[in-house]
């Protein structure tokens, strides 16, 4: 792997991770990159760095392009958390930059990781600028997109947005660009990457989309922090972080259950049926064999959501009561719901799932549906007239006729 031109005067200096498949619990089939990028210019200025074991990779190629490392004038800390910050020490300590860019909250936390108040920091705010000769680096706080100290940089002689974790994916290619890699793959993972990263913070994203828009801000490229550079579909990934903060769904249901004993999978698929009969696109996730994150990414733009699980111990199954608290916290909005679940003496299952809905303020379309041990003939007709209701409500609210 070399270093790679992206302008002139701008480079990528980081690193591939093939072999990463799981990244904080999220599973990551397709690797990563940890983008590092160098503008060479009066001032040589580096932005953000890599996860630590990496530390070597990345130097040897600001070596490739600069010769000397300490050559490099200023830092600018965009984002501290490990996968860009954690080589930060040891650049610190090989670079020896007369400067570190960063927002305040990058400062302490970076003081909370490395413990060193002495190293050169410069605090900057939302429309502070930085000449570094030819070209102005302008600085945009983005708190909490998706950490409190993230923010972006922005050359405006390039029109180039350095991005950080926003507009990122995990997806480990030999190219650097947007339009040399496969399209498809890469949509399905910027999604993925959205649903269990940013979509808590959609209301900071459409913020930030605001700002753009107010400031004018011309984008050729977006250099994020992970994944490809986006040169040939920025119009594209701007209007997915749009529609997504919005949170603009599809007409689409998905049925999403655990079962013990078979009882509860018997009304998932009739409810299934029963979404298929109003011609609305359906999919179905056992969830002991489904992987969470992957299930999130088809979770963002699906309108309606019916919920099983048998009850256990007064509970969720572990795998329902696991899966609907991971997608709680990343705070999915304007959804449709139901809940349908097999019992076998008191039944908390219907119950536990609504609040789940109440807490992510989903739309309860039916108050939900329990059945004592296996369900006959007749509940599964019910099932099946709750999945046409739920399917029938989504079309109403997609504005879908028929
Ligand atoms: C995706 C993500 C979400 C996080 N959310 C929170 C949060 O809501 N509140 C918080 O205090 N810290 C949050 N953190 C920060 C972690 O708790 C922090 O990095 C911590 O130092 C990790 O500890 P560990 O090294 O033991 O994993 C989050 C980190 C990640 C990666
Ligand atoms: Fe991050
Ligand atoms: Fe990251």
């Amino acid at each position: 792997m070399a270093a790679v031109r992206i302008k002139d005067g701008f480079y990528w200096v980081g690193a591939v991770d093939w072999n990463v498949r799981d990244f904080h619990g999220y599973t990551t089939h397709r690797g990563t990159t940890y983008n590092s990028y160098l503008l060479v210019d009066e001032k040589i200025v580096l932005f953000d760095t890599v996860k630590a074991p990496f530390f070597e990779t990345l130097m040897a190629h600001i070596r490739e392009v600069i010769g000397d490392p300490q050559k490099i004038d200023y830092l600018v800390i965009n984002h501290i958390e490990p996968d860009h910050g954690g080589a930060i020490a040891k650049v610190v300590e090989a670079v020896k930059p007369e400067k570190i860019f960063c927002t305040r909250n990058a400062r302490l936390g970076m003081i909370g990781y490395f413990h060193r108040e002495d190293w050169p920091f410069v605090e900057v705010k939302t429309g502070d600028e930085l000449k570094v000769g030819r070209r102005t680096i302008k600085f945009l706080e983005t708190p909490m997109v998706h950490w409190p100290d993230s923010m972006v940089s922005y050359i405006p002689e390039d029109r180039i947005l350095i991005s950080q974790d926003a507009f990122g994916e995990h997806y480990a290619t030999s190219t650097r660009f947007d339009d040399e890699a496969n399209f498809c793959e890469l949509f399905q993972e910027v999604a993925k990457y959205y649903a269990n990263i940013v979509l808590p913070f959609s209301p900071q994203v459409q913020k930030v989309l605001k700002t753009v828009r107010d400031l004018k801000l011309e984008l050729d490229m977006i250099c994020p922090d992970h994944g490809v550079i986006w040169r040939r579909h920025v119009k594209e990934i701007v209007e997915a972080y749009d529609r997504w903060s919005r949170y603009e769904a599809r007409p689409r249901v998905l049925v999403i259950y655990d079962t013990m004993w078979n009882s509860t999978e018997k009304m998932a698929r009739a409810l299934y049926q029963g979404v298929l009969k109003e011609g609305v696109e359906v999919e179905f996730f056992k969830l002991s064999v489904s992987d969470e994150t992957e299930l999130m990414a088809e979770v963002l733009e699906a309108k309606g959501l019916a919920f099983g699980s048998p009850t256990l111990n007064n509970g969720l199954l572990p795998t329902v009561a696991g899966f609907t608290t991971y997608m709680k916290g990343l705070r999915p909005r304007k959804k449709l719901g139901v809940a349908f679940g097999s019992y076998g003496w008191s039944g908390e299952a219907v119950k536990h799932l609504n609040r789940i809905f109440e807490e992510t303020k989903t739309e309860i379309v039916h108050e939900g549906f329990k059945v004592k041990y296996a369900p006959t003939e007749e509940d599964l007709r019910k099932c099946e007239e709750i999945g046409r209701l739920l399917a029938r409500k989504v079309k109403e609210a997609c504005g879908v006729q028929g």
